[in-house]
């Protein structure tokens, strides 16, 4: 399997920014894609402000910033950008309608040796995978918000995908300085069918009276040492996010163990998504 150099990231949102951002400052050459230029503006303005924060913290010097940013190329299409890259990370908001109309052009323009990852926290990645000629060349690469921070990597095999490409996957998160973890395809995967009955479980406490939300984060940060409540967690993911992931789950299994707390559905539908809209279970 040959070395990956040249990676193309679709998406540059808070995941998509996050992966370009660690791809680039570990040299790899990096084309981060957007849908309009606006959207480009913003990912490459955080990124700067990520870097920087890095640079105050004496983790990089503003050469290795400058560096870094010279490393990503925006680009506004998908055909150009992937045309030459030997890995396309997708990162793109979980709709499987919109990851199914990517895999499919990604796979029409990538090279033949081009393996494509999906970072979807809980779409099936042998789905993905089914909408490709390459289905062996398909695996699932899950980072963590914040991407710079967070050192796991979750890679999941898809039903067909190739031992070789799981390997060059593990070696280049490493390459990351992340610690890669393998798992096979299922609802979820390792870490949301984890977390996130944890997080169902913290807002049904809030539903049923048992605690307020400030009471039950508490519990689990003093008591578990976890640095965030599950509930300001919930509102930094997305309460949204959480509900896609849950109903995934839900779905899946067809187990009543997932099912979403109805207060979460409450609080989707009257648009309380957490940090992305000001308020969820605390306000920001
Ligand atoms: N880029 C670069 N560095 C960043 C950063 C970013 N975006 N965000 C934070 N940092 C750095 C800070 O500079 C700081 O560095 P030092 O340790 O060198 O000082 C460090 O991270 C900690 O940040 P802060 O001091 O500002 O804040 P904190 O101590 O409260 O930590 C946190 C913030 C890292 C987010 C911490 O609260 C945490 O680990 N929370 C849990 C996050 C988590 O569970 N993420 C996974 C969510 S699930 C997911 O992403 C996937 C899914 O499928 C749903």
């Amino acid at each position: 399997m040959s070395e990956i150099k040249k990676v193309a990231v679709i998406g540059g949102g808070t995941m998509g920014n996050g992966i370009a951002h660690v791809f680039a400052m570990n040299g790899y050459d990096v084309k981060l894609i957007e849908t309009a230029q606006e959207f480009v503006d913003r990912a490459m303005n955080t990124i700067d402000k990520n870097l920087s924060r890095m640079v105050a913290k004496e983790k990089i010097s503003e050469a290795e910033k400058e560096a870094t940013l010279d490393r990503i190329q925006p680009h506004l299409t998908i055909p150009g950008a992937v045309l030459d890259a030997d890995l396309i990370v997708e990162a793109v908001p979980e709709s499987y309608e919109l990851k199914k109309k990517i895999f499919t052009e990604v796979d029409l323009h990538a090279p033949e040796h081009a393996i494509i990852a999906s970072n979807t926290s809980s779409i099936s990645i042998t789905k993905l995978a089914a909408v490709t000629k390459r289905p062996e060349k398909v695996i699932g690469m899950h980072f963590f918000n914040p991407v710079p921070v967070m050192k796991l990597v979750e890679v999941i095999d898809g039903l067909e995908t190739e031992k070789q490409v799981t390997e060059s996957i593990m070696q280049t998160s490493e390459k990351l300085g992340k610690v890669p973890v393998s798992a096979n395809d299922s609802p979820g995967f390792v870490s949301n069918r984890v977390l996130m009955p944890m997080i169902n479980e913290a807002i049904f406490c809030v539903y049923e009276g048992v605690a307020d939300p400030e009471a039950v984060d508490n519990v689990m940060k003093m008591g578990m040492a976890h640095p965030m409540g599950p509930l300001r967690l919930a509102d930094f993911i997305g309460l949204d996010v959480c509900l896609d992931i849950l109903n995934v789950l839900y779905d899946g299994f067809k187990d009543p163990k997932y099912r979403p707390c109805p207060l979460l559905v409450k609080m989707v539908d009257a648009g309380k998504l957490g940090d992305k809209t000001g308020e969820g279970f605390f306000t920001y």
